[in-house]
Formats: structure tokens, C-alpha cells, sequence
């Protein structure tokens, strides 16, 4: 038998332990396990390596993917340099199945998150067999409740809200801290509860400048002259629309969002009068070594994947159910983004805290 792996999309810790994971299992089943280069491109444009005790040695606390990763390279939309010199984008799946075919895999294990899940459906729809294991630090994927990377991303956003906060209560100033999420708050919501933010603004929940303003006021009437703001990057601007910092042709995310933070700091330093600096965490989020959590999560949806490749199985997807993993199958309804409820238990528990949702 030989089982491929590839890395999709995003980075995010843990990926090096799920590969590890998968290859572990699948050695000692005396199968041989090939690493796809950069997400799909490697199987278009044939580029691997053997995944053997070597290559996979030292790779748990690893952050990155030693695979590469893009989220560029749809095979369905794939840019081929034209005569011309220009890029133009072809359906490359077909190409795809033909080499998967030719190399005789018998199973492909998708690292990835939406992009490269939805990708991995419609290829299974054409014959291919793949297992998906749910990777983003966005948490943003409906078939599982977790996913692996967003426990170190939380865990280094909280680790700035602290670090802002010791400054902001020395010069009496708001902090804003933007932190990713794409089109969903979760890690806005985690790391603003364990950092202990004041106000934390999500797409999920429109907000209203005034509000804002009237958390930092009550707080200054209480003698606290300094307030944590956190917002997440898809958090939409005063016009309702969110704030897109690029707009990218041919990649699988059409624009770049960021820039939200700028726009509520300068607000609240017109409205308040008070000094508001503004920090974007960015990449840091996504790079650097996985939690335990994420170490011990990436490593059981490793290993449960390698066990549904040998079984032959295709067309799903490790999850996490409540503390068990389990299968869901690879659908539109599992691949798809999911929102933090803002009637949820966790908005809840937030908002009886007295953190503010500027609403
Ligand atoms: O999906 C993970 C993520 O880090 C998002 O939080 C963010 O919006 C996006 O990827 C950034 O992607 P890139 O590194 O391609 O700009």
C-alpha cells in the first residue's frame, strides 16, 4: 500500500504532528507514505518526498509544515504560465487524478482547512480517495469542534493582551489589539475571555461606536483610567462592510482583511480623548510550536486518519466530538465556516463578566 499527505492552505501549529502521527502509524503497518511539495501543486507537478523515520524525526514541537502549503493552488482553478509569459488558470483536476493513478496511491490524507477540504470533496466526487483532517487556527469549521492550531494561536493572543495590558494601565491609554479569524470571532472571543479584555468586537455581533465608548467611560468612572479592546480582523467597519487590506487574484481567499483595529482605535481616540494605540498580532498567530493541546489533538486526528487509509476508506473527515474523535463525512455542511452563536454560552458567560460586545 502507499498513502499520500499534503498541507493546504494556511499554516498553523501542529501540522508537523499530524504528519508525524500519520506517518507513525502507517510505517509500522509496513506502509509507504510520500509527502506531496506546497498542497495540490505537488501532485499536479509530481513533486514529493519519502516519508520515512528520518524525515519525520523531531517534528512534534515543529511549528510550519516541513510539506510546504499555499492557498493559491486550486487544481480546478490552476495558473499555468502561458506562451505570452502571462498567467492563465486551467482546470488542472483532471491531470491531478491521472497522477494520482499512475503513482498507484491508495489513499491521500488532506491536511487543510475549508479551501482545501472543499477542494478534497469535489476530487472525491471524481473518483479520488482522500481523508480530510481539519486544520486552521480560525476554529472556523462546522464538521468538528475543534480544530488543531487555534489552542496556540488563543495561547499567544492571550499572551499579548497581557503584555498590552501592563503598558496601557502605566500610560492610562486604550489598547486595541486585531487579531485573525477571518470571517469568524473565535479567537477574538478566547483570547479577549482569557486575557481579560474589556470590549471585544466579532463579525458575528454588530457593533456601535457609543457603546464602546460607554464601557471605557464607565471604567474610568471606577477609577480605571485604561481599557483592552481585541477585535477580530473580520469584524466589519462603521459602514457595515469589512475591511479588506488587499485583494488577491487567483488565490482561494479573494482578499486580505485586516486594518479594522486602525479604524475603532482612531474612533475612540476622537470620541474619548484618550491616547488609543493600536497593535495587529498577524503571523505571529500562526507560527511558532503547538500547545500540549494541540500536540496531543494533532496527533489522534494523525493517527485516526492513517487508521480510515487503511482500512481503504474515503470521503471523510477526522473530527472532534465533545472529547472523542470521530468521522464526518467530507460534505458541503462539514467543510463549511462555522460563527460564534451570539446567543452562545460563551457570549454569555463573557457578557456576565461585563465584557462589552460594543452592542
Ligand atoms: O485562515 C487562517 C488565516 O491566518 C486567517 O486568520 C487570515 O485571515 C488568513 O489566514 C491570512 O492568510 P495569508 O497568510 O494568506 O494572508
Amino acid at each position: 500500500m502507499k498513502i499520500g499527505i499534503l498541507t493546504g492552505g494556511g499554516d498553523c501549529p501542529g501540522i508537523n504532528a499530524v504528519i508525524r502521527a500519520i506517518t507513525k502509524t502507517l510505517l509500522r503497518e509496513g506502509i509507504e507514505v510520500l509527502g506531496f511539495r506546497d498542497g495540490y501543486r505537488g501532485i499536479i507537478e509530481k513533486e514529493w518526498i519519502v516519508l520515512d523515520k528520518q524525515a519525520i524525526s523531531g517534528l512534534l514541537p515543529r511549528g510550519g509544515t516541513i510539506l510546504g502549503t499555499n492557498n493559491r493552488d486550486n487544481p480546478f482553478h490552476y495558473p499555468v504560465m502561458a506562451a505570452d509569459g502571462k498567467i492563465k488558470y486551467q482546470d488542472m483536476s483532471k491531470q491531478l487524478l491521472e497522477n494520482l493513478k499512475e503513482l498507484q496511491l491508495d489513499n491521500l490524507i488532506a491536511i487543510g482547512g475549508d479551501g482545501t477540504l472543499s477542494i478534497a470533496r469535489k476530487l472525491v466526487a471524481r473518483g479520488a480517495k482522500i481523508i480530510g483532517v481539519p486544520k486552521t487556527i480560525d476554529n472556523d469549521l462546522a464538521g468538528t469542534d475543534q480544530t488543531f492550531g487555534f489552542d496556540t494561536a488563543v495561547a499567544t493572543a492571550t499572551e499579548a493582551i497581557d503584555k498590552l495590558h501592563t503598558t496601557a494601565e502605566s500610560h492610562h491609554r486604550v489598547m486595541v489589539l486585531e487579531v485573525m479569524g477571518r470571517y469568524a470571532g473565535w479567537i477574538a472571543l478566547w483570547s479577549g475571555i482569557a486575557g481579560g479584555a474589556d470590549v471585544i468586537l466579532i463579525p458575528e455581533i454588530p457593533w456601535k461606536l457609543e457603546k464602546i465608548v460607554e464601557k471605557i467611560k464607565s471604567r474610568q468612572t471606577e477609577g480605571k483610567m485604561f481599557s483592552i479592546i481585541v477585535v477580530a480582523e473580520g469584524t466589519p467597519g462603521p459602514d457595515g462592510r469589512q475591511v479588506i487590506r488587499k485583494r488577491i487574484r487567483g488565490s482561494g481567499e479573494p482578499f486580505r482583511l485586516g486594518g479594522i483595529g486602525q479604524i475603532i482605535g482612531e474612533l475612540i481616540e476622537r470620541e474619548t480623548g484618550m491616547e488609543t494605540r493600536v497593535t495587529v498580532l498577524g503571523h505571529i498567530q500562526r507560527g511558532g510550536s503547538p500547545s500540549p493541546f494541540d500536540r496531543v489533538l494533532a496527533t489522534r486526528f494523525g493517527v485516526a486518519a492513517a487508521e480510515l487509509a487503511l482500512r481503504g476508506q474515503s470521503g471523510l473527515m477526522v473530527a472532534l466530538k465533545g472529547r472523542e474523535i470521530t468521522a464526518v463525512p467530507l460534505t458541503e455542511e462539514t467543510t463549511r465556516t462555522s460563527r460564534v452563536p451570539p446567543e452562545g454560552q460563551l457570549i454569555q458567560t463573557a457578557r456576565a463578566i461585563g465584557i462589552s460586545f460594543g452592542d
